[in-house]
């Protein structure tokens, strides 16, 4: 088995995902490849002690990022650090020349992000993707097997999206992640909106127009210091959009639905695809269920739900009786960024990370719906 050796820029929360997944890659029992940690970089050096406990190949912690990458012992680099530190970081660890799984939303904005694909595109030999995990779910594998075979007749309309709920608290004090100059003008859009584009646009929906509705509902938050902040980042947004289906050229409407502030929903990815023929839908709320409404004229209308095992794209060693979950997604996205690496493609169509021009798309939608919701019209692609 190849050893890819990583290092991490970014050692919060997604840079502690990645590290305990490959902590466990033994989990894997068909791969071509497995991740060694072998650097580490945050400008918070307290993140370190836990690095070194996990990481039994780390040699190198710093906090400049510059020396990691001067680093010719790290292979690829996994950056998880906040949007407005996108460009930089990944455009510098592709001139490196390390294979890059960058964060969403990739790049702050939408210069941002062809500033990092242009530097991509002139250093053809690094292998670079965009981070999503939810398709991992083998609930998701089996309704994007669906999308392959073209079961659903006429697509009737595609809803999909992600909602958290804890901004419902206007007592939590403000992150970077509320604040316009980390974030980005995008707010939810480029903090969510990966999620829920990447099922549709691997499967060729890709939006016509869109007409967006953005809301900010929470408008300052404690500081964390006792004060108070302006909280000005976009908390919720739906955007319409008109796709044509390559399969037989018909519209569909598509709509996506990104919130921080959904009551009650404290992690919901989810999609719903109808048809003519077959729909189905999913939430990550019941990530093992998958729902199934097979129309046969003259027939009562019902939907079946069908519980799926553990089974998903790259194979483990647990038993496809038992249930699946987050770390689970997230390592298998990682099983999939180490397969594409070495053997040039994804195992599957669906079982691939984001590809660079799918995080354009999202970037040209995402610029779009700013511009519907300030001119409260409908923006062309
Ligand atoms: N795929 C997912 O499900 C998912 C979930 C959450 C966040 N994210 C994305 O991951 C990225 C990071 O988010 P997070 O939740 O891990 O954030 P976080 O705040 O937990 O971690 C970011 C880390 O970056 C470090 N950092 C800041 N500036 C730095 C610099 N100049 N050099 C080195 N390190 C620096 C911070 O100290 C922090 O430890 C964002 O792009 C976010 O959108 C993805």
């Amino acid at each position: 088995m190849k050893t890819v050796r990583f290092g991490i820029i970014g050692c919060g929360l997604m840079g502690r995902e990645f590290a305990s997944a490959a902590a466990r890659w033994a989990h894997l029992t068909d791969m071509p490849a497995r991740p060694e940690i072998v650097a580490a970089c945050d400008s918070n050096d307290a993140l370190f002690p836990w690095y070194q406990q996990a990481c039994p190949q780390l040699k190198q912690t710093t906090s400049d990022y510059k020396q990691l990458l001067a680093n010719g012992d790290v292979d690829a680099v996994y950056v998880a650090v906040p949007h407005h530190l996108h460009r930089e970081i990944y455009t510098a660890v592709i001139t490196a020349g390390k294979h890059l799984m960058g964060e969403k939303p990739f790049g702050i904005d939408l210069p941002a992000c062809r500033a990092i694909l242009d530097v991509a595109e002139k250093h053809p030999q690094v292998f670079v993707r965009c981070s999503s995990e939810s398709p991992f779910f083998p609930a998701m594998q089996s309704l994007c097997a669906m999308i392959e075979r073209n079961e659903f007749g006429r697509i009737i309309e595609v809803d999909c999206g992600f909602q958290h709920s804890s901004d419902l608290d206007p007592y939590k004090p403000i992150n970077w992640k509320r604040m316009i100059e980390f974030c980005g003008e995008y707010g939810v859009l480029g903090d969510l909106g990966m999620h829920a584009c990447h099922v549709p646009f691997r499967a060729g929906w890709r939006p016509r127009n869109v007409r967006a509705i953005l809301s900010d509902i929470v408008k300052q938050r404690p500081d964390g210091k006792g004060g108070t902040a302006p909280c000005r980042t976009w908390e919720n947004g739906t955007m319409l959009c008109e796709v044509t289906d390559p399969v037989n050229g018909e519209p569909f409407p598509l709509t996506m639905k990104l919130q921080r502030i959904a009551p009650g929903m404290r992690n919901n990815w989810y999609i719903s695809i109808m048809g003519t023929k077959t729909s189905v839908r999913w939430s990550s709320v019941h990530c093992d269920v998958l729902e199934v409404l097979q129309y046969e004229s003259g027939k009562a209308q019902g939907w079946q739900q069908i519980q799926t095992g553990y089974e998903p794209a790259h194979k483990t060693i647990t038993g496809n009786i038992f249930q699946f979950g987050f770390t689970d997604s997230i390592q298998q996205m990682w099983a999939a960024f180490l397969y594409e690496l070495v053997e040039g493609k994804p195992i599957a169509h669906f079982a691939g990370c984001v590809r660079p021009e799918e995080v354009l798309l999202s970037h040209r939608l995402f610029t779009a719906a700013l511009q519907s919701q300030r001119e409260s019209s409908v923006v062309a692609l």
